[in-house]
């Protein structure tokens, strides 16, 4: 018989790191995580670890010869600023890595003869708003507007997202049975922010970086101008946000991608908010107009009411509760000494 399992795809990443925490709290599953980078010692002791590439095939096939995915929270991707510099790789590991898992969740869905849950962390990326008086005029984007992504990773998210909804309606539609098909359900994200971590490779880094320097007490300079807007989470609403639409009964759903967000700064608001809690910091503006520009593309809030309808989406943290409760204490913690 094999073992039933939980599969997190990135887990060493950032997302990845507190979603194994939390999961392994709930403990409904053993957890089996892969990465093409080792997991940190503390999440490592929480899981079965494989360490390994999403592109390997033959791996895949080891791992479900041994296991039964229940779910799989597919979070390994290259990031959006890493991506623009190596688009083709970003493109295989995005999307080829994607359809991959896909595959191998719709082949156990027909082999459990119930669908296997993939739950996918899509982003504010897929978005691509083509001026500032257009991202001003439409402030609370709505999934089905503006889908014209500037950037490779955007790109790659869309298509991937489409391609979930395919494999969880669609796949092998002309065969003479109907196969059991997998439960495709995917958020996306705005900028999130971890008191715990440290982001890389995204483009709406230049906050939690602003309050990290800070903490850290060095100077920062603002890739970004003053007036630029987009939405923002704190992590724990991140996870809750994936581990909620996890759960959410299929029949309550009549969408699969869902926008999700807590608050909208612009990077000046951000500043002050940093500011009021590290008066001393030095966070200076430097624009670098290309990665301003993906950012200008991205709009500056999300209306997620179809979340909040049909799987009662709420974050915890507005940006108060984020700042004065998550973010500002644990991350002095974390550079105390
Ligand atoms: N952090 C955000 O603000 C944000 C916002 C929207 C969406 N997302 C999405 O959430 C997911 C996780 O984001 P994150 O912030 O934790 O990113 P991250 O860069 O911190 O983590 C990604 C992980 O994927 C792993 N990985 C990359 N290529 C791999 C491969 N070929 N095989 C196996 N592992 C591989 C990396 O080693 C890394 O640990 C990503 O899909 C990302 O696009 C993140």
């Amino acid at each position: 018989m094999r073992k039933k399992a939980i599969l997190i795809t990135g887990a060493s990443g950032e997302i990845g790191q507190a979603l194994v925490k939390s999961e392994a709290e709930l403990g409904e599953f053993p957890i089996l995580t892969l990465d093409i980078q080792p997991l940190d010692e503390e999440v490592r002791k929480l899981v079965t670890p494989i360490q390994g590439d999403i592109l390997d095939k033959a791996l895949l096939s080891r791992l479900i010869s041994e296991y039964e995915i229940v779910t799989l929270y597919h979070l390994a991707a290259l990031l959006s600023t890493r991506s623009e510099f190596t688009p083709e790789a970003a493109h295989r590991v995005n999307v080829e890595g994607t359809l991959g898992l896909l595959q191998m969740a719709a082949e156990q869905s027909e082999w459990r003869g119930e669908p296997v849950k993939f739950i996918f962390p899509s982003s504010i990326a897929a978005y691509g708003l083509p001026d500032l008086e257009t991202k001003t005029s439409y402030a609370r984007v709505r999934e089905w507007e503006w889908n014209y992504p500037r950037t490779m990773y955007g790109c790659n998210k869309l298509y991937c997202e489409q391609l979930g909804i395919y494999y969880s309606k669609y796949y092998r539609q002309l065969a003479a049975d109907r196969p059991v098909m997998l439960d495709f359900r995917c958020v996306r994200f705005p900028g999130l922010i971890s008191a715990f971590t440290v982001p890389s490779g995204g483009t709406s880094d230049y906050g939690p970086e602003m309050l990290h320097a800070a903490a850290k007490k060095v100077p920062y300079a603002c890739f970004v101008r003053e007036d630029v807007r987009i939405p923002f989470m704190a992590m724990p609403d991140a996870i809750k946000a994936l581990q909620h639409l996890t759960l959410a009964p299929r029949e309550a759903l009549r969408h699969q991608v869902f926008n999700v967000t807590s608050f909208s700064l612009s990077a000046e608001e951000f500043r002050q908010k940093v500011l009021k809690h590290f008066p001393e910091a030095q966070i200076a503006y430097q624009p670098d107009l290309k990665r301003q520009g993906i950012v200008d593309s991205w709009p500056a809030d999300l209306d997620d009411s179809a979340a909040c309808r049909e799987w009662g989406w709420q974050p915890d943290y507005d940006v108060d509760r984020s700042f004065d409760e998550y973010l500002v204490p644990n991350i002095r913690q974390r550079y105390q000494g």
